[in-house]
């Protein structure tokens, strides 16, 4: 039996297992066969649905200075923004005219948006929309903030690990940041009961078939709710501005290893993907992921959330968004569903 059809049988394997196989992609018969079972999972655990999120960036302002990034706090190119309470309830209410049960509130690490005034806001948001799930994504936090935010009414968090792999975690980051504390985040959030998501970008500086097999085995740890993987894109204003961007293939044949790797998981199409191709979501969901986060912010900052280069939908109105993604989502074989989509219990 080869590597994918084992990995298919038992997906929990060893580092080297999984490097053998993320070394398979070359070959078109795995990759149809993984993408095949993936798509088979998918359906039995979610049919045709496909999830929408309103994604609110609400500040781009961050202390961090990971290398990759455009909104990094060393860009002093950057035009920095941040929206008022009001602003972000706008957006909440524009996204519930428009349908949207999840609103996703993603920002930089911006010492702004304080314990009191997060918990503020999100306590403001579930009182007026509480039909809604409310997922952050806000960086690094102690597990006392972590569990204020969920007191208040927080229902999920974002948080990609961005590699499980010490040495290029340091490739990728400063030396204030550290990839334990990451991880210990993530398993805070666990613990104090948040719907998880961690994740990484594909084709990253540095990144390897080993330190991808690392990413496998964390996850399979980790056992997140959602994983968010899109492909790396070079901002301009970075140090990793003349790197080649991540593959398209090899995000795609990602997909289906996670979606076998945990099956029930929650597995976004990502903007950046649809940034390096044109299709680059509808065969996100052919290989299966199974939510979309078009975008809810003001049109007057989109721009200015800018972590790469050429990011799409920055000049469309949220509805314009919605039409969009309906009609290519109903073209590609599945169903646009506006229902909170909670991480099924298994
Ligand atoms: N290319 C692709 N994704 C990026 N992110 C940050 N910078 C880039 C880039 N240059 C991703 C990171 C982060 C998420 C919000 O955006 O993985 O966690
Ligand atoms: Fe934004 Fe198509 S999804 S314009």
């Amino acid at each position: 039996m080869g590597i994918a059809e084992r990995f298919i049988k038992n997906p929990h394997m060893s580092r080297e297992e999984y490097a053998e196989l993320l070394g398979m992609e070359g070959d078109a018969s795995v990759r149809e066969l993984l993408q095949t079972e993936a798509l088979h999972l998918r359906e039995r655990y979610f049919g045709k649905k496909v999830y929408i999120r309103g994604l609110i960036e609400f500040t781009n302002y961050c202390k961090n200075d990971c290398y990759y990034c455009g909104i990094r706090c060393g860009n002093r190119n950057a035009k920095r923004y941040r929206l008022t309470a009001e602003e972000i309830l706008e957006c909440c209410e524009t996204g519930h005219r428009l349908g949207f049960r999840t609103f996703v509130l993603q920002g930089g690490e911006d010492p702004f948006f304080t314990q009191e005034r997060m918990t503020d806001l999100i306590g403001q948001i579930k009182k007026r929309y509480p039909d809604c799930a409310l997922t952050l994504s806000v960086g690094e936090k102690s597990f006392e903030e972590y569990q204020a935010y969920k007191d208040a009414g927080a229902d999920r968090f974002l948080l990609r690990h961005e590699t499980a792999d010490e040495s290029h975690y340091r490739l990728l980051h400063p030396e204030k940041m550290s990839l334990s504390h990451r991880m210990e985040c993530l398993c805070n959030l666990k613990k104090i009961g948040f719907q998880t998501g961690a994740g990484f970008m594909v084709g990253s500086p540095g990144q390897t078939l080993e330190t991808l097999a690392e990413d496998l085995l964390f996850l399979d740890r980790l056992k997140p709710e959602m994983v968010g993987i899109g492909p790396f894109i070079p901002h301009h204003d970075t140090r990793f501005a003349d790197q080649p961007a991540g593959s398209v293939s090899r995000t795609l044949y990602l997909l289906s290893v996670i979606r076998i790797l945990l099956p029930s998981v929650l597995l976004p199409a990502t903007t950046a993907l649809g940034t390096l191709d044109p299709f680059g979501r509808e065969k996100g969901l052919a290989a299966g992921a199974n939510v979309v986060m078009p975008n809810l912010s003001p049109l007057s900052h989109r721009k200015e959330y800018d972590l790469y280069d050429n990011k799409i939908c920055t000049g469309d109105e949220a509805a314009e968004c919605v039409k969009c993604l309906g009609r290519r989502i109903h073209k590609a074989g599945f169903e646009l569903v506006y229902e909170r989509g909670d991480a099924p219990e298994i």
